[in-house]
C-alpha cells in the first residue's frame, strides 16, 4: 500500500500516526468454491462453539442462572441448531449417584465460592441435562474406583437423556494419584490410566448394552504424554467400539497480549495435531471437552477482558479449521468464575467473541484458514453445503491496551465477485483490557447483551463495503474482528 506524502505544514505526531496506521495491507485471496485454491479445508460440526458446565454447578446454571438459556437461543438463533454441551470437570470424580435423593446435587461448602470436596447426585440431575434441547456429554466418576455406582448412574442418563452424546469416564486422570483419588492408590501414569480407562469404557458400555457411548481422554496435560494417539495405541477392537469421541481439555494461559496472538494461537493447536489425526484415523471426532483461557476458573488480569473474548473467537475458529469437531468452554462456580461467557448477574466479555465465531461458522459445512499462523493477522472463510463461500472473518491482534495512538492494519481480499458490494459486522472493544463487567464498553455489529438476561440490545449495524475488480478492502483496529458477508 502506498503511503501518501504529507503537508509538510502536518505536526510530526500526526505524520508517525498515519505512517504507524498505512502498514502494508495484508492480502487474501478467498477461494471461489470450497477444495480448491490450494488451502486446508476442515468440515464442520453443526454447532462447534459448546459450553462446558461444571459438574456441581451444572443445575445451578440450569435452574437458578436466567442468562443461560438465553445465551444458548442466542446462538440457535444464528446456527439452528442448539449448541453442545458437557456436564463435568474436578467435580464430577468427587460426585456419587444416590438413587434415594431427590435433589439435583447435595453438598456443603463454607464459602459460596467454593466448589464442593465431596457431593452426591440424584436421578433428577440426568432429567434436568435431558430437558436440554441440543446434545449433551455428561462426565462420570472413575476417580472413586466405584464402577458400580457409576454404571448405576449411567444406566439412568441412558435412561433420562434423549439427547445424550456420550459419557466421560473421569476426568483429567493425570491429577488422580496428587488428588488422593483411590483409583491411583496403587501407582499411576498414563499407561496405568489406559488400562483403567480400556477396562471402564468395555465395562460401562457392555451394562448399558451400548456401543459408541463413551467420551475418551479427557486428559489435560499436554499431548503426546496424555492423550489420544497415547491412548488409541493401548486400545483393542473391543474397547475402539465403545467409543464415540476422543476428548482433551486445553488451557493456554498467559497474558492478555500472548493469549490473544493469533501467531500464538496458531501454535497452541498445533499441539494437538497428532491426536487430531489419531482420532480421525480411527474415523472418530476429537473435540475440546473442556478449555478456556486460563486453568482454575480464569485470570481476573485476563480472562474477562475482550483480549480474551478475541482469543475465545480465534481459538475456536482455529480449532474447528483443525478438525476438532467441537469446542467447550468451561463454566464453573457460579459467582467465581473468571472466564465465564455469563453468569448470575454479569455478561462477560468473551461472550462476545464466541458469538461472533459462531455467526461466522453459522449454517456453514465447511472452514478454511487464508493465513498460515505465521502473522498477527488471520483470516477464514466458511463455505455453504453447496460449495459457495459464505463469510469472511478477518482479525487483527495487534494489541492495543487503552492508551496512545491505536494502530490499524488494512486487510485485502480478492477472488469475489467483480463488482458490488458486502456488508460487514464488526467486533469491536474499547481496548483489548476492556471488561463489559465493569462498565468497558463491547459491541457486536453495534449490539450489547444485557447483564443478568443475555438479551440482545441496541441496533444490529452492518458497514457497506464496496467490491472492486473483485476486490474489497477493510481497515481494522489493533485488537479487532470484522466479519464479510459474502451472501
Ligand atoms: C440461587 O441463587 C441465589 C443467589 O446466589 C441463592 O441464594 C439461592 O440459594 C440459589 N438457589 C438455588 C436453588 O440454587
Ligand atoms: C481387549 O482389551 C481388553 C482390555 O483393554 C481386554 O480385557 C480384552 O481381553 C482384549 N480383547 C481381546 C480380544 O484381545
Ligand atoms: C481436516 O480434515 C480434512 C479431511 O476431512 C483434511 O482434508 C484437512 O487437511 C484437515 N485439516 C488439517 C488442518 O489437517
Amino acid at each position: 500500500m502506498m503511503i501518501a506524502s504529507p503537508p509538510s505544514s502536518r505536526p510530526l505526531v500526526l505524520l508517525l500516526a498515519a505512517v504507524q496506521a498505512a502498514a502494508a495491507a495484508v492480502s487474501f485471496t478467498v477461494p471461489g468454491r470450497v477444495n480448491t485454491g490450494g488451502y486446508q479445508y476442515a468440515p464442520l460440526d453443526p454447532a462447534p462453539v459448546g459450553i462446558s458446565f461444571e459438574f456441581f454447578a451444572f443445575p445451578s446454571y440450569f435452574t437458578n442462572v436466567t442468562a443461560t438459556s438465553q445465551c444458548l437461543s442466542n446462538w440457535k438463533g444464528l446456527t439452528g441448531t442448539w449448541p453442545p454441551i458437557r456436564i463435568g470437570g474436578t467435580t464430577q470424580d468427587r460426585a456419587q449417584y444416590d438413587a434415594a435423593t431427590s435433589a439435583y446435587v447435595v453438598y456443603s461448602v463454607s464459602n459460596a465460592a467454593d466448589a464442593p470436596a465431596s457431593l452426591t447426585f440424584g436421578s433428577s440431575f440426568f432429567t434436568l441435562a435431558g430437558t436440554y434441547g441440543g446434545s449433551v456429554v455428561t462426565g462420570l466418576n472413575r476417580g472413586k474406583n466405584n464402577v458400580q455406582n457409576t454404571i448405576d448412574a449411567a444406566k439412568v442418563a441412558v435412561a433420562e437423556m434423549d439427547n445424550l452424546l456420550a459419557i466421560e469416564l473421569g476426568n483429567e486422570p493425570e491429577y488422580w494419584a496428587s488428588a488422593g483419588q483411590p483409583i491411583a492408590s496403587g501407582g499411576w501414569s498414563p499407561a496405568l490410566d489406559a488400562a483403567s480407562q480400556n477396562n471402564w469404557d468395555i465395562t460401562v458400555g457392555k451394562a448399558l448394552g451400548k456401543t459408541g457411548i463413551i467420551q475418551a481422554g479427557n486428559s489435560n496435560d499436554a499431548p503426546p504424554t496424555w492423550g489420544a494417539a497415547e491412548l488409541i495405541a493401548t486400545e483393542n477392537a473391543t474397547v475402539k467400539q465403545y467409543v464415540k469421541t476422543y476428548a482433551h481439555h486445553n488451557y493456554p494461559g498467559g497474558s492478555v497480549s500472548s493469549l490473544m496472538s493469533h501467531k500464538g494461537i496458531a501454535s497452541n493447536l498445533h499441539v494437538f495435531d497428532a491426536d487430531v489425526e489419531a482420532a480421525l484415523g480411527e474415523g472418530k471426532p476429537y473435540v475440546f471437552g473442556e478449555t478456556n483461557s486460563v486453568s482454575g476458573g480464569g485470570a481476573a488480569s485476563v480472562s474477562p477482558t475482550f483480549g480474551a473474548a478475541l482469543w475465545t473467537m480465534d481459538y475456536v475458529l482455529r480449532a474447528s479449521y483443525s478438525n476438532i469437531s467441537r469446542t467447550y468452554f468451561h463454566h464453573g462456580t457460579v459467582g467465581n468464575c473468571q472466564y465465564c461467557f455469563w453468569g448470575r448477574y454479569s455478561m462477560g466479555a468473551p461472550y462476545y467473541g464466541a458469538t461472533a465465531a459462531t455467526a461466522l461458522l453459522a449454517g456453514a459445512s465447511h472452514l478454511a484458514a487464508l493465513d498460515d499462523g505465521s502473522s498477527a493477522y488471520a483470516s477464514y472463510v466458511s463455505f455453504a453445503a453447496n460449495g459457495t463461500p459464505l463469510r469472511v472473518l478477518l482479525y487483527n491482534s495487534d494489541y492495543y491496551a487503552g492508551s496512545g495512538t491505536r494502530a490499524s492494519q488494512t486487510f485485502q481480499l480478492s477472488g469475489l465477485a467483480a463488482t458490488g458490494t458486502v456488508r460487514a459486522k464488526r467486533l469491536v472493544g474499547d481496548s483489548a483490557l476492556a471488561r463489559v463487567d465493569q462498565g468497558g464498553k463491547v459491541t457486536w455489529g453495534g449490539q450489547t447483551y444485557t447483564d443478568g438476561s443475555c438479551k440482545v440490545s441496541g441496533t444490529e449495524t452492518y458497514e457497506t463495503l464496496t467490491v472492486s475488480g473483485g476486490q474489497v478492502a477493510a481497515t481494522l483496529a489493533a485488537s479487532e474482528a470484522l466479519l464479510v458477508y459474502l451472501q
